[in-house]
């Protein structure tokens, strides 16, 4: 089958290059991809918040599958339209991706479904706001409602911060209308686990679990970031472990989307907190993690392409279960200097092949082919994969391949995978 991708950064790399190689697949394209994704795919332009080029896309390259990557093109209604056109698509329609878009959609999806979850509250009063923090104790933990490219969560220590944060997002509306309507909920302490469910509407499949390393700098410093490496699997999430969080997490939530009548079809990211009272959910997602999906992909032994249609068509529940390499896999992300905050594009990238084996794939998150040279084009521009018998292995393959690409200004931390959570 032909399979289209929608998006252009590192999740998307990881998806065109499993599907590719993936037996149902004859032809991958992708768009708007980048300088990567063009050695899988063929590459094609399109906006891809624009539900009807893409429909238009679709058709045009006779795609049976198409595969919605960012979460922008998914609450802006892509698999909706696909859906009316009659092209199979895998992600969530626009109101069931609202498990992403809104917290408190998410919230209160939780609470029908009884997942477990830190408490909260939300409004957009400020007033009303700066009163519920004495229901709450430090550290704070102030969220924009609605999509705010990962920036809208304010973790205050004290209470005159967290009137500031509430000031910012209800008062001054930094987030714009993202942050119109705010949650204020309970600290969760505890290392942070991504799990993605893959599902139908009505079966949830869980991937391996992943852990992400979301600030800029080693040792947890700096300003929270996309998300700067992962590691799979992660050894205190044990099979048991992904089982109990299918039952108790995942497939609640499909089951009690299905019952509002909003049926959630696509990958359900649970991101966790591994408290002392147990996991709970952070966050959902309707999409892929980046760069989860860059360590979970390279250990998946399935064929990528069959479960995504099968997702898309409602069969998943007829498909042999997932199998996975026995290996580990480590993903290492080269920033642009500067990033999270400002950087600047167009430095040219050298020693890519060198950096690349039979362990090591890099995965292009910002780049673009500038006259037959691959130059930067983003915040985060590479995630350097590598998969080996466990992490320890991985993790130094990664690093010995960062070794051999060079772009001015390139940043990276030392510390991913350096301790991994028993
Ligand atoms: P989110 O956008 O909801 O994923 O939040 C981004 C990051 O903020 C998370 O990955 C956590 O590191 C942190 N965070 C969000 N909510 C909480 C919470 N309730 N307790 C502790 N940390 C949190
Ligand atoms: N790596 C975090 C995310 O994809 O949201």
């Amino acid at each position: 089958m032909r399979v289209l991708v929608i998006g252009g950064g590192g999740r998307e790399h990881a998806l065109a290059w499993a599907l590719d190689r993936s037996t149902s697949v004859t032809e991958v394209v992708c768009a708007p991809g980048n300088a990567g994704i063009a050695q899988v795919a063929t590459i094609r332009d399109v906006v891809a918040t624009d539900p009807d080029a893409v429909v238009t896309l679709a058709q045009g390259v006779l795609a049976d599958l198409v595969v919605v990557g960012p979460e922008a093109p998914l609450v802006a209604g892509v698999v909706d339209a696909l859906a009316a056109a009659g092209v199979p698509a895998f992600g969530p329609t626009r109101a069931a991706a609202q498990l992403e878009g809104s917290k408190t959609f998410a919230k209160r999806v939780m609470a029908a479904a009884g997942v477990p979850t830190a408490g909260y509250w939300s409004g957009t009063d400020p007033d009303q706001a700066k009163a519920e923090l004495a229901n709450h104790a430090p550290p704070y933990v102030i969220k924009a409602d609605g999509l705010a490219a990962g920036k809208g969560v304010r973790i205050c220590a004290d209470r005159a911060d967290a009137e500031e944060a509430i000031d910012d997002a209800l008062v001054r509306g930094v987030f714009g209308a993202a942050g119109a309507s705010l949650v204020i909920e309970e600290f969760l302490d505890g290392p942070e686990c991504s799990l993605f469910g893959l599902s139908d509407g009505t079966t949830v499949v869980p991937l391996q679990p992943a852990q992400d390393f979301k600030r800029a700098l080693d040792g947890d410093q700096g300003l929270n970031t996309g998300g700067m490496g992962a590691y799979s699997p992660v050894p205190a999430v044990d099979p048991a472990t992904v089982e109990d969080l299918r039952r108790t997490v995942l497939q609640p939530v499909i089951d009690q989307m299905a019952a509002d009548g909003t049926p959630f079809a696509g990958v359900l990211y649970a991101g966790l907190a591994l408290t002392a009272e147990g996991p709970k959910v952070i966050e959902f997602n309707a999409r892929f993690g980046d760069p989860e999906t860059q360590v979970v992909l390279p250990r998946l032994t399935s064929d990528l392409g069959q479960v995504l249609m099968a997702c898309a068509t409602g069969t998943l529940a007829e498909l042999a279960p997932l199998t996975f390499a026995d290996q580990a896999c480590v993903a290492v992300v080269m920033a642009s200097g500067g990033y999270p905050g400002a950087y600047e594009t167009g430095r040219v990238i050298e020693g890519l092949d060198a950096a690349t084996s039979d362990q090591v794939t890099v995965f292009h998150a910002g780049t673009r082919d500038e006259s037959g040279q691959v130059v930067t084009a983003g915040g985060r521009v590479l995630a350097v994969s590598a998969t080996g018998p466990d992490i320890a292995a991985a993790r130094s393959s990664a690093y010995q391949a960062i070794e051999s690409i060079t772009f001015e200004g390139a940043h990276t931390r030392s510390d991913i995978a350096a301790a991994p959570t028993t």
